[in-house]
């Protein structure tokens, strides 16, 4: 291992890996160094544009703490966080589809009966939201456990207001004996994911825009079923076919139904897909 040039250095790093005893972790170094060097030698790196990314995953690193992850941030907006949610989440066909989980989940949501109010002052236009969690044969699942949870007309989530001393728009629930649930909450708005650090910035060197299209945040959880991760978006929202993260399909768009006082009322299913085994 001496005199490496441009032509060997990726055989000799690939086997400074060859005795890893983990044989997965074994094949995922020795596919990084691949495509890694692979990469560097494609765009053919200069020695700033090294430093340039050292500096920026510096950045990413300096910003992110327990209530900023700027590296999943950065995994979202690279399309690698959808890309591992699609590969790991292929349901049967009729499941709910899965999308990203997003920073904005929070592990104390509060709990409401059903047809609770889960906006909770959170500002924006009154919704009601109805469905129903069933299995693939149309059963509801009875007490399925509900999570929600959504950004205000400002497009901001509680956590994103310092100023919040209690939790607004989201809440669990749990679906009746028939898995059908209720509850109020506010229109979702679209909204910017934040952009004031280093992948704000790589958004805006690219000519890239920040923006999700509206959408409501679901977990759901039942015994003997695959927990789900989605959203359900609201058809006509103007970042449906750019939305920053990637995570739109088509089968989670859903209209959200003006009504004659003003509210609005989204109904949406879910199908759980069995636990695989
Ligand atoms: C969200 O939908 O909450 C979200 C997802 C990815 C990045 C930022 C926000
Ligand atoms: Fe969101």
């Amino acid at each position: 291992m001496r005199n490496l040039n441009q032509d060997n250095i990726t055989d000799a790093v690939r086997q400074s890996f060859a005795g890893t005893p983990d044989a997965r972790l074994k094949e995922i170094m020795d596919a990084l160094v691949r495509h890694l060097h692979a990469f560097a030698r494609d765009v053919k790196l200069t020695e700033i544009e090294w430093s340039q990314g050292i500096a920026f995953l510096t950045g990413v690193g300096h910003i992110t703490n327990d209530v900023r992850q700027e590296f999943i941030l950065f995994s979202d907006v690279l399309g690698l966080s959808m890309l591992t949610v699609a590969m790991n989440n292929d349901k049967p066909k009729g499941c709910t589809e899965a999308t990203v989980f997003g920073p904005f989940h929070t592990d104390n949501a509060p709990h409401y009966a059903l047809g609770g109010d889960v906006a909770n002052g959170a500002k924006g236009i009154p919704c009601k939201v109805t469905g129903t969690v069933k299995n693939l044969d149309g059963t509801g699942i009875a007490g399925a456990h509900i999570e929600v949870w959504q950004s205000d007309d400002e497009g901001l989530y509680d956590v994103q207001r310092g100023d919040l001393t209690h939790a607004q728009g989201r809440g669990i629930l749990n679906a009746d004996t028939n898995g059908a649930f209720h509850f109020q909450s506010i229109l979702a708005a679209p909204y910017p994911i934040p952009h004031d650090g280093p992948v704000g910035a790589m958004l805006s060197a690219t000519g890239r825009h920040p923006w999700r299209p509206a959408h409501l945040h679901f977990m759901i959880k039942a015994p003997g079923f695959e927990t789900l991760i989605t959203h359900i978006f609201r058809d006509g929202d103007p970042y449906l076919d750019s939305d920053a993260v990637f995570g739109v399909r088509e089968t989670l768009i859903k209209d959200w139904t003006p009504q004659a006082d003003g509210s609005y009322c989204l109904d949406c299913d879910f199908v759980l897909a069995d636990k695989r085994t």
